[in-house]
């Protein structure tokens, strides 16, 4: 049986990362088989790439970064999602393609057209049966991110200097996703509290892993 993909998205400071821990923590328990990735970094290549491009003070060319996240996610797919989803399990990942359309489309500006491109070459057509976004303002994510940055061992990365704007761009792109796709994008209010946002995001993910519940709640 074929397992099931899903993705979490949102700008930086969005708590995602938190959110997935916390689900995946809770889908073990309930003795569900669930491997949890990211990118860039899923798999030992990766996490190369991920300090050779990202975790780096260097300058790196746009055209170069779009190329080495189609690369870290090429590798990514090929060794561990499509394997893991034949074998049935449930993966989730922190990030995937959305990513791209949004931080080197809207936010780099680089043509939808040629992001879409990449993408289908790295992926194969591999896309997501759910992904979660983390909506949250941007206000509050650049202030996340700056507390992170003083209290957290999160490695820094190049992202974190970029600007509101940017980051505005970033989450307007992610919402033209969420409408254009709402069967498969469902967008979660990332500003109240860690709980709040886990009750919702445990409701979202277990309703999509039993939709012969009768209580469904509609996704998005
Ligand atoms: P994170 O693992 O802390 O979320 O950091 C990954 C950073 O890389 C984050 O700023 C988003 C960015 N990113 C892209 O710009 N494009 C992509 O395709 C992916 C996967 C991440």
């Amino acid at each position: 049986m074929q397992g099931k993909f899903i993705t979490f998205e949102g700008i930086d400071g969005s708590g995602k990362s938190t959110q997935l821990r916390m689900v995946s923590g809770e889908l073990r328990g309930r003795g569900l088989d669930v491997i949890t990735t990211r990118e860039p970094g899923g798999t030992p290549l990766g996490r190369r790439l991920r300090e050779a491009f990202l975790e780096t003070e260097e300058t790196v060319s746009p055209l170069a970064e779009l190329l080495l996240f189609a690369a870290d996610r090429a590798q990514h797919v090929e060794l561990l999602i499509k394997p893991s989803l034949a074998e049935g399990r449930i993966v989730i990942s922190d990030r995937y393609a959305d990513a791209t359309f949004a931080y080197q489309g809207a936010g780099r500006g680089f043509p939808e057209t040629t992001v879409k491109q990449i993408i289908e070459l790295a992926t194969g057509g591999l896309k997501p049966d759910l992904t979660l976004f983390f909506d949250i303002s941007v206000e509050k994510a650049l202030k996340r991110m700056i507390s992170h940055d003083e209290s957290d061992n999160r490695k820094k990365n190049r992202m974190d200097a970029e600007t509101g704007d940017f980051y505005s761009s970033v989450r307007d792109a992610y919402l033209r996703i969420a409408e254009k796709e709402p069967q498969r994008f469902a967008v979660i209010d990332a500003n109240g509290s860690v709980d709040e946002i886990q009750s919702k995001v445990a409701a979202i993910v277990t309703e999509f892993l039993n939709p012969q519940n009768p209580h469904r709640t509609k996704i998005g």
